[in-house]
């Protein structure tokens, strides 16, 4: 450890617990990762509990890993690919990167093994020009916004004009936050708004701004995506706007929104319990607007004026041509990877439309619309919209296996369901373990109605789909 950096860093760090996660990240940047004697001098410094200290540092999983560390990704799109036989020689297994359109994905450093690449369509290849978002009252802008029909496209799909009126119901001042943490395995697409159209966002951003009448913003962005960040910095400072980056630590629960405010605030990254919204009671307390990035990218383009209803869905696994495309909102599964990926590299299996908790759809569903009602017929939702298409030999069992290890890792564990049923289901399709059916239906009905966030609320989709679309494969447990 390098003392007299550390001495000097600690001078210059702020002191307001707001900024801890900020300091860790530079401690770790600057000096080393996080050892219990600086996770103590961060914590006197700051005059915080050194205990509390400790418990945000053992939440993060970067928080004590080393800046140039090798980080092998083994989500079910890298495992696929074969990631498992990157792990030699001290690298360390991550969920999904972000990055599965170049699977399978090593990170060295902040590098991508490998470069960064897009495959992309529609919007994202226009040119990222600067514009001022057109000058339109409250009432024209929600109006926009409804007539459009647009909804929130971080996985929950609520209509972005009632959050946004819901907003200027409560009294100033309000703050404005961008969700750029994109930890839903299979997700590419705000990655790829980021890099390719950075004006376009902080334009909804800043739209976003002058219609909650405040100069606070801030965007919680990935760890892992550095070249997004280096885009964003140098858009930012073009633009000339207050927006402040905050960057997480590798905890794919911080993208559920309350628990991306209480890590902004200095806690552990656990969802609060709501009622009261973020619009009411968010950050620091006050009516809090939070959007996806790839919502506020919509909205620029919607307060321009003739918009199409779209979306960017990412597409991973056995296709030509993975990446982020922008289509219809009642696109087929088929049209999506023929039409704009170039079609299937091998015969689909397994397809997960939508993220982690979406659900899984076998291969006879291939022509089915790719909206909400479409997907409930076959138990599952369109989420983030993250296609990802698995070969037919790789068994539905392996993929429900990795997705609970997925969930397992990076529930929160404050909700006992979740925790103890995700590890548990985990074991059960990993083979480790034995469960009837009844048990794992009792465990499935505990954690969708007990658990606070949607992650324990989701977890069950992914595994009644599964059970639904391939019986025989469970058939054993049914004893
Ligand atoms: C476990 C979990 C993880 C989430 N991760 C993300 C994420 O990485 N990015 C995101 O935009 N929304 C994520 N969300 C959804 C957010 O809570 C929230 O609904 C979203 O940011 C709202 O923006 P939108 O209305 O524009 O979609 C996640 C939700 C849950 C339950
Ligand atoms: S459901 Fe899981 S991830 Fe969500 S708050 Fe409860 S324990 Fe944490």
């Amino acid at each position: 450890m390098d003392v007299l950096r550390l001495a000097t860093l600690l001078e210059e760090l702020p002191t307001e617990r707001t900024q801890l996660l900020d300091n860790l990240g530079r401690i770790r940047r600057e000096v080393g990762p996080l050892t219990p004697e600086l996770s103590d001098a961060l914590a006197d410094r700051m005059n915080v509990r050194r205990g509390d200290v400790h418990e945000v540092v053992s939440f993060y999983s970067f928080l004590q890993v080393p800046v140039d560390a090798v980080r092998v990704c083994t989500g079910p799109i890298c495992d696929c690919a074969g990631s498992r036989g990157l792990l030699a020689g001290g690298a360390i297994e991550v969920p999904c990167l972000g990055h599965c359109d170049l699977a399978p994905v090593v990170l060295d450093g902040d590098a991508v093994r490998g470069g960064v690449t897009h495959s992309t369509n529609g919007f994202l290849l226009d040119p990222d020009e600067l514009r001022e978002p057109a000058a339109l009252s409250q009432d024209e802008v929600l109006a926009r916004l409804e007539a459009a029909g647009l909804t929130g496209m971080g996985g929950a799909g609520f209509p972005t004009w009632r959050k946004w009126e819901a907003v200027r119901r409560e009294a100033p001042p309000r703050v404005v936050i961008v969700n750029a943490d994109e930890g839903e395995p299979g997700t590419i697409k705000d990655r790829y708004v980021m890099e390719l159209r950075p004006q376009l966002l902080l334009e909804g951003l800043v739209a976003a701004m002058r219609f909650c009448e405040t100069d606070e913003a801030y965007i919680y962005l990935r760890e892992e995506y550095a070249t997004s960040r280096a885009v964003l910095e140098d858009a930012i400072a073009a633009r000339g706007v207050p927006v402040r980056l905050v960057i997480g630590a590798g905890a794919y629960i911080c993208g559920e929104e309350t628990a991306m405010l209480e890590s902004m605030e200095g806690r552990r990254g656990m969802p609060r319990l709501r009622p009261p919204f973020p619009a009411q009671s968010g950050y620091l307390g006050r009516p809090t607007l939070i959007n996806n990035v790839e919502t506020l990218a919509h909205v620029a383009l919607i307060l321009r004026g003739g918009w199409q209803p779209a979306r960017l869905w990412s597409v991973s696994g056995v296709v030509a041509k993975p990446g982020c495309y922008e289509a219809p909102l009642d696109i087929t599964l088929r049209a999506l990877v023929e039409e704009h990926a170039d079609g299937f590299t091998a015969e689909p299996g397994a397809i997960v439309p939508g993220g982690a908790a979406s659900g899984i759809l076998p291969p006879a569903a291939l022509d089915t619309p790719l909206t909400r009602e479409g997907l409930a017929e076959w138990g599952c939702s369109v989420g983030s919209a993250a296609v990802q298409v698995f070969p037919n030999g790789y068994s539905p069992v392996r993929l429900l296996a990795e997705t609970m290890r997925f969930f397992a890792e990076e529930s929160c564990q404050k909700c006992t369901p979740c925790r103890i049923g995700n590890r548990a289901l985990h074991a059960v399709f990993d083979g480790e373990r034995t469960m009837t059916r009844e048990q794992v239906d009792e465990w499935l009905e505990a954690m969708a109605l007990t658990s606070i966030c949607g992650l324990g609320q989701a977890a069950p989709i992914p595994v009644r789909s599964a059970f639904a679309h391939w019986p025989e494969l469970f058939e054993k447990m049914t004893a």
